[in-house]
């Protein structure tokens, strides 16, 4: 039996305290999952103006942060545990930073122009407080922008930091099109040294781009499927940084999420109007009465119902979605929406309820529980998105037997299987191209296959309802993965 291992787990968002998107279910689950495994794990996070303080057990003595030209700065420390675990979670507490509304940007939807130092100091905070509290983490893990700039500070402000000596980082891209790019002068807060800022690690045109840095400095790199490890080597997927991913992909690996059974079962659904799983699938009709209802559309049993529920992001697909709706509307079909995000995509969807109250209905807002009203309620999903890292609608959806349609790309690829009618194999409705004429065409093949091949239908929703998903697999990846890049970190040690 391998070590247990000291994992540092640093995130801007964590299941169930912030969320905008599969990050914090990722951040809130992973952890949890590695835990299982006997390894000691803790998390950190900001303490967002939304967590309330009061329910949060405080840490005595404020934790001084190092933060270059800005001098040290002092914050708070907060502590809970991971829901149904013993899984420490860390909020770091500074008023100046945290202490708004968003997580990353104002209501109107713009970037806090300081979002540089926020993350950097979360970065560096992670480190500050695993020496307060004596944790020396073996494993590094950052995730996204926001706590890249660890593995840099790993190997330049921390390099000659004994307590850091042995550790390796980890760094894992959920969504490459946000690189945290910003005006230089972080370089001074940072910290990392000016010889750091080349085109092979932090510069990018003239900026800082925080993740380019720790995709340089991190042993290892994963995505969240494989299918996105091998797109971001492209430049229709790279955003730029297709060649440098390309220079690092010696280290790189894609490893599929895990989806949380305990909240995503149709058999124990709390939010759902009836209960239903493989042995009896009564209960699916009854939710799918049910979303009807709640949406106000007519409660048509035969006519086959389709859900989206997701950010309103071009990432996606919602102008493909815009582009083809009226068509699909004329499919006799009936489409739900859920979504909050771009404000054209919110007032151009909630118009296209008023011109077809009985065929489509969108709810602009977040709502999990309204998320779990659809999964069971729909007999489609669609998710066609233009990239999708690995996406987590789609695994929920084949849970619920909610065939999912989908663009093949990222983990929306790696998941779904397309329907084979002569072998009446598959889970799932796949197009490639990203236009409005094959999401059309593909919109029609599923729902054609839901009205005139029903048996073929209901064997996918079986075989998608079989299939499996979970946590405890994918941490078993980062477990070989976090070995063997310590193992190797450790080697270089000696050279
Ligand atoms: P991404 O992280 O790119 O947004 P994922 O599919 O990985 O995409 O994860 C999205 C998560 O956010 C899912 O858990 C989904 O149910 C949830 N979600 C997104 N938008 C909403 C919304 N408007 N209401 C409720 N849940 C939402
Ligand atoms: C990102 C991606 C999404 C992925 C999630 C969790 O937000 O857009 O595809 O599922 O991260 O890894």
């Amino acid at each position: 039996m391998n070590k247990a291992l000291n994992i540092l787990f640093t995130a801007s968002e964590v299941v169930p305290f912030a969320k905008t998107g599969g990050l914090a279910d990722v951040a809130g689950a992973l952890p949890k999952a590695l835990a299982s495994l006997g390894h000691n794990v803790i998390v950190v996070m900001p303490r967002y103006y939304s967590i309330d303080k009061d329910k949060l057990e405080h840490i005595v003595g404020p934790l001084g942060v190092p933060m270059g030209a800005m001098g040290e700065l002092w914050a708070g420390v907060y502590k809970d545990t991971l829901p149904n675990s013993d899984v420490p979670i860390y909020f770091i507490d500074y008023e100046q930073f945290y202490g708004r509304s968003g997580l990353y940007a104002d209501e109107q939807g713009f970037s806090y122009s300081d979002n540089d130092n926020r993350f950097v100091f979360l970065s560096k905070a992670a480190f500050q407080l695993c020496k307060k509290i004596g944790f020396k983490p073996d494993i590094i893990h950052a995730h996204d922008w926001h706590t890249a700039a660890q593995p840099v500070l790993k190997n330049s402000r921390y390099a000659f930091d004994d307590f850091f000596k042995e550790s390796a980082s980890v760094l894992t891209i959920h969504n490459l099109q946000h690189q945290g790019i910003f005006f230089k002068g972080v370089m001074d807060v940072m910290e990392a040294g000016w010889e750091h800022f080349n085109p092979h690690e932090l510069e990018s045109m003239d900026g800082v781009n925080i993740l380019k840095g720790g995709i340089a400095h991190a042993d290892a790199v994963t995505t969240v499927s494989r299918k996105y490890a091998h797109e971001i080597q492209t430049p229709e997927f790279g955003f730029g940084l297709e060649g440098h991913i390309g220079a690092h992909s010696y280290k790189l690996y894609g490893i599929l999420n895990g989806v949380d059974y305990d909240e995503w079962s149709p058999a124990i659904d709390p939010f759902i109007a009836r209960r239903y799983d493989l042995d009896d699938m009564s209960g699916k009709a009854v939710c799918k009465a049910d979303m009807q209802d709640r949406f106000n559309l007519p409660v048509w049993d035969d006519v086959p119902l389709i859900g989206f529920v997701g950010r309103f992001a071009e990432q996606k697909g919602i102008g493909l979605i815009a582009g083809a709706i009226e068509g699909l509307l004329h499919l006799n079909v009936q489409i739900v929406m859920l979504g909050t995000g771009e404000k054209w995509a919110e007032g151009f969807f909630s118009d296209i309820a008023g011109k077809y109250p009985d065929r489509f209905a969108c709810y602009i807002g977040y709502s999990n529980e309204l998320a779990h009203v659809i999964e069971a309620g729909s007999d489609l999903f669609l998710m066609p998105s233009l990239f999708e890292p690995c996406g987590l609608n789609q695994i929920y959806s084949l849970r619920y037997g909610t065939l999912p349609i989908v663009r093949a790309t990222g983990g929306l690829d790696d998941t779904i299987q397309n329907y084979d009618p002569a072998t009446k194999t598959g889970n799932g409705f796949k197009f490639e191209w990203a236009t409005n004429d094959a999401l059309y065409h593909t919109v029609k093949w599923a729902a054609d296959t839901y009205r005139y091949e029903k048996d073929a239908f209901a064997i996918m929703q079986r075989t998608a309802m079989q299939a499996r998903f979970d946590w405890e697999s994918a941490a078993e990846k980062y477990e070989d993965l976090y070995y063997h890049t310590l193992y190797s970190r450790r080697v270089k040690n000696y050279k």
